[in-house]
């Protein structure tokens, strides 16, 4: 039950992508759930979704025209009574509306006067969601407090795949419900344990890189982006001016922290290397790919009778190391270095990596089955520049991630005090 003394409501933005009837059963599960839900549809949203069902299946009149029950001042309404508003499918273009702060439908203007928590899951063709327009729009809503449920890869409606589909209407629910009812997992982060962290412009690399093979295939890997975000909140938390650069990622994306996506290493080296000059400290917690197929087909590949297929990799540029070289000034640039092997073997490969890609710190992260990746207990082992094991942590993803702000703030302190 809402504070309010009745059944909770959310708000139902739904837009006109192709995934609109995976809403309906999204409707249905908040509906279950005991919620009160309120559909607003686009007009878009009804050329492939009917009124009649919206209105069945939610219980309640579907708003689509800001004319709609002028008399009640119904998108007010709407957004004073609403406990959440969710938006799905977001389309690019609901997605552009938002972040512009367009008011033009009972969906755009409702959601400009809403103060609960509001969520978006956008779903798009590949080429919409990779466009740079679509990623300066989400971006925006970030910033603007919007949480993002991301798309995941898979078949789209036009016979290709790829990034931009809608995830599972059971995915959806369990995710809104986590992000709505979800406190700041980081409210305990003691900003005055890292004093060195306030105002710093930070930014954090997560997820895993995706290397095109041809228009609809890429080589990606196992990453889930759950540590590099835990870690973008976390210095957020500590008073730190954040921007997470994201690539492949199975984790919501945290609300208002600014994200960009670069999809692949290359892309990912030419936005770190815009952003040198105005970077603090910069944390490598992607999981770049050493290798993309030498060349990208523009068609996609097509089966044929071949039994075996042999794709031809060139080595990725090595972002760290590329970096690494650069004047570095009171700068601090962090790496991970995410090794199977364990104990000693583990310990030297990571000191290897440090000389290799002179960092200021590496953290060293065993993984592996059942370790590492996605929301399960992490380790971390921090080495110095000169390869010296300053410390080690271990807990959830946001404990690991307070232990190593710690150590990059004792490290500016070092730097200041030269
Ligand atoms: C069959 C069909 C499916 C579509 N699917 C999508 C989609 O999945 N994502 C998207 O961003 N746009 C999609 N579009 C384009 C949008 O419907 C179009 O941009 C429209 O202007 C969106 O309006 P709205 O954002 O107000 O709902 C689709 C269009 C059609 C005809």
């Amino acid at each position: 039950m809402s504070s309010k003394g009745v059944a909770p409501r959310i708000v139902i933005g739904v837009s006109g992508g192709i995934a609109a009837f995976k809403a309906v059963s999204v409707v249905r599960l908040w509906k279950k759930a005991g919620w009160q839900v309120q559909v607003l549809a686009t007009p878009a949203a009804l050329g492939l979704v009917g009124k009649t069902t919206w209105e069945a299946i939610s219980g309640n009149p579907v708003y689509t025209e800001i004319t709609q029950d002028v008399a009640h001042g119904a998108h007010v309404e709407l957004a004073r009574e609403a406990d959440a508003f969710l938006v799905l499918p977001a389309t690019a273009n609901t997605i552009a509306k938002l972040a512009m702060g367009m008011a033009d439908n009972m969906l755009t203007a409702t959601a400009l006067v809403a103060t609960c928590p509001k969520i978006i899951a956008p779903a798009m063709h590949t080429q919409m969601w990779e466009h740079p327009a679509t990623r300066r729009n989400l971006s925006t809503l970030q910033t603007d407090g919007w949480q993002v449920i991301s798309p995941v890869s898979g078949e789209l409606t036009s016979g290709d795949s790829g990034m931009g589909r809608l995830p599972e209407p059971e995915e959806i629910f369990s995710q809104a419900k986590q992000l709505i009812g979800s406190q700041s997992a980081t409210a305990d982060s003691n900003p005055e344990a890292c004093p060195k962290l306030k105002g710093k412009r930070v930014i954090i690399t997560a997820g895993g890189t995706s290397e095109p093979i041809d228009p609809v295939r890429v080589l990606t890997n196992l990453s889930t982006g759950t540590q590099g975000i835990e870690l973008a909140k976390t210095a957020k938390a500590l008073g730190a001016e954040v921007e997470l650069i994201y690539s492949t990622i199975s984790v919501p994306l945290p609300a208002g922290i600014k994200a960009t996506y670069a999809g692949s290493a290359r892309d990912l080296l030419s936005l770190l290397e815009a952003r040198w000059d105005q970077t603090d400290v910069l944390v490598m917690a992607a999981a770049v790919a050493d290798w993309r197929p030498a060349e990208v087909a523009t068609q996609k590949m097509k089966k044929g009778q071949a039994d075996t297929l042999t794709l031809e990799l060139v080595r990725n540029p090595d972002i760290l190391a590329t970096l690494g070289k650069k004047p570095r000034g009171n700068k601090i640039l962090v790496g991970f270095a995410a090794e199977t092997a364990q104990g000693e073997a583990a310990l030297s490969l990571a000191r290897e990596k440090v000389a290799k890609k002179r960092v200021d710190l590496l953290a060293l992260n065993q993984v592996g089955s059942g370790k590492g990746f996605g929301n399960v207990e992490n380790q971390l082992f921090f080495l110095d520049f000169n390869g010296q094991l300053l410390g080690q942590s271990q807990g959830s993803k946001a404990t690991v991630s307070q232990a190593l702000w710690q150590q990059v703030n004792d490290l500016i302190a070092e730097k200041e005090s030269i």
